[in-house]
């Protein structure tokens, strides 16, 4: 039987060698699965590496690296995947959160006091983090959750249950088709946006994510286009949008947001200085 500090190293290796990881990105899965497998956190994991792992962990371990060495994403193999410090469920049918999507919430939660009551809508929401972590920190304020896959509202609906939250809800809808006659303080997305038709794009990387998560015809922006052009219908007089995009989009989206006629449009940094949110009052 292996020792932790073994396993760690054999983790890192096999992942870097073989799946052409770097040692960052290596060390990091080699963390999650750690934690996952031990059900611990990582301080305590490193507060003795020498400890002899059980049989059973060790093959389980082994299990995930077999199928992560196939190519899975890790986030699909453990079926949880960590957002804004909180662990969310996952199932094949969302996209594995992203940390670029965390730059919305830093922005949301810097603009809108904690005690703020707002109606808010996650357009999109996928496994429900950004709609989940919203109604988390916004308790007076209420959230609906919008998907068109009822697969990724299933999960959704399970993180607003992990999480005892009474102040967030689900809705079916193909983006506005089925909204309830609301108007919404703050309409935040992070829609699929990738060019379905880029020529470039190493769509092997992207394999096991749904194809409806990711991409969008008309050089990624139809879907974009839908929500903003249609927003300003749902959102209250100063209410706000607010759209994750490629970091390669600013300028189109910012268009679309003038041609909305949305005021006060600001585009907003990540901290590789890329503009990666468009956000506008209705
Ligand atoms: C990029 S993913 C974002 C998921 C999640 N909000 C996140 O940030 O991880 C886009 C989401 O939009 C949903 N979607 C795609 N087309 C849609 C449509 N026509 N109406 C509503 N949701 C749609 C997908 O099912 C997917 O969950």
């Amino acid at each position: 039987m292996g020792t932790l500090s073994s396993i760690q190293k054999e983790i890192t290796s096999n992942l870097a060698m073989k799946l052409g990881l770097s040692t960052r990105e290596s060390l990091i899965e080699a963390k999650f699965i750690l934690e996952y497998v031990l059900k611990k956190t990582y301080a305590q994991i490193y507060s003795d590496r020498s400890i002899n792992l059980l049989k059973e962990e060790e093959l389980c371990i082994r299990n995930i690296i077999k199928q992560r060495l196939q190519k899975k994403p890790l986030g699909y193999i453990l079926k949880e995947w960590d957002f804004y410090g909180e662990t969310f469920h996952i199932n094949d049918y969302v996209l594995i959160p992203r940390q670029d999507t965390e730059l919305l919430i830093d922005l949301i939660f810097k603009e809108y006091k904690k005690e703020t009551q707002m109606n808010i809508c996650d357009l999109g929401t996928g496994s429900g983090i950004i709609g989940i972590t919203l109604a988390k920190q916004y308790k007076n304020s209420q959230v609906i959750l919008t998907d068109s896959s009822k697969k990724a509202l299933i999960i959704a609906k399970e993180n607003i249950n992990k999480f005892k939250l009474i102040n967030a809800k689900t809705l079916y809808s193909d983006w506005y088709h089925k909204f309830p006659n609301l108007q919404f303080d703050l309409i935040v997305s992070n829609p699929p946006y990738i060019d379905i038709d880029d020529p470039f794009l190493k769509k092997d990387n992207l394999q096991y994510e749904p194809e409806t998560a990711l991409f969008s015809r008309n050089q990624g922006y139809a879907d974009i286009e839908i929500i903003v052009n249609n927003a300003r219908d749902y959102l209250k007089k100063g209410g706000q949008l607010m759209i994750e995009h490629g970091y390669n989009q600013s300028k189109n989206v910012k268009l679309i947001f003038e041609h909305a006629k949305f005021l006060s449009i600001k585009q907003h940094l990540d901290i590789n200085s890329k503009i990666r949110v468009t956000s506008g009052l209705g």
